[in-house]
């Protein structure tokens, strides 16, 4: 059943599908934006989707052009960019040292600086540098998201500080569940970009989902329903065990 206002939505029997899909938009968006503005600017995403869906991309790295393309990170977990939870490395082995991407046009937060509160303040310099001084906000082409189960998203968990933020583009996060620093992007600097992809697969993202989805009450606050881009382009990307049989 499709409620009013419920967000757009496309579900696919297996994970493997969602992350060809997503493959197939970003492409499409890509080539969009480099036909109307000459550059396609892109934040990746962590776990375990987004993975499955570089795998898509790396395997035809003609279908963009990626000396066009910059790419940037939703959020990052406070670890060297060559240490297995770094997303960058995830990002980079899985697709950019597959596709002809000039290095200076990926740019990763330095989440292994020690004081996460520089890193995240670095990042925000460099974000400004690129988008042009004089912006309010970024505005990305696409940002890729994904869900935990608690409704997280990039690195924005329930009941943490970076939730409230509304000046800074970039904010460093205490995540006591984890029990560690966080980098993200903001809300504000997430809600201003053109488009954002949701990829979420797996069972225990099912009542969450249903509750972003206004199918179940309790949603409001979860962090990943609070993602609604001014111009309303945030697409959800689904499989069948996510929607819980709820979602169509
Ligand atoms: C991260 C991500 C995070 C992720 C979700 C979903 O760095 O962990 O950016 O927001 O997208 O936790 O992850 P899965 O797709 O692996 O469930």
């Amino acid at each position: 059943m499709r409620r009013m206002n419920q967000p757009k939505s496309l579900v696919f029997d297996t994970p493997q599908a969602v992350a060809r899909a997503a493959a197939v938009k970003l492409l499409e968006l890509g080539r969009e934006a480099i036909e109307q503005r000459g550059v396609f600017r892109v934040a990746l995403a962590g776990g375990s989707t987004p993975k499955l869906m570089y795998g898509e991309l790396a395997q035809q790295p003609e279908a963009l052009d990626w000396s066009r393309v910059e790419v940037f990170f939703g959020d990052e977990r406070t670890v060297p960019p060559d240490h297995p939870d770094s997303n960058y490395r995830l990002a980079f082995e899985h697709l950019l040292q597959h596709v002809p991407i000039p290095p200076d046009r990926v740019h990763r937060i330095p989440a292994e600086r020690t004081d996460p509160h520089a890193a995240a303040a670095e990042y925000g310099t460099t974000l400004r540098r690129l988008f042009g001084a004089g912006h309010p906000w970024p505005q990305f082409d696409l940002i890729l998201l994904g869900m935990g189960p608690d409704g997280h998203t990039a690195s924005l968990f329930p009941d943490t500080s970076a939730l409230t933020e509304s000046t800074r583009w970039v904010a460093a996060t205490w995540v006591p569940r984890l029990q560690t620093w966080r980098i993200t992007l903001t809300f504000p600097a997430i809600n201003a970009a053109r488009q954002v992809l949701f990829a979420v697969t797996g069972a225990d993202k099912a009542d969450r989902l249903a509750q972003v989805f206004g199918l179940s009450p309790g949603g409001n606050d979860l962090p990943a329903a609070r993602i609604r881009t001014n111009g309303g382009g945030v697409t959800w990307l689904i499989d069948r065990d996510a929607s819980g049989g709820r979602i169509s």
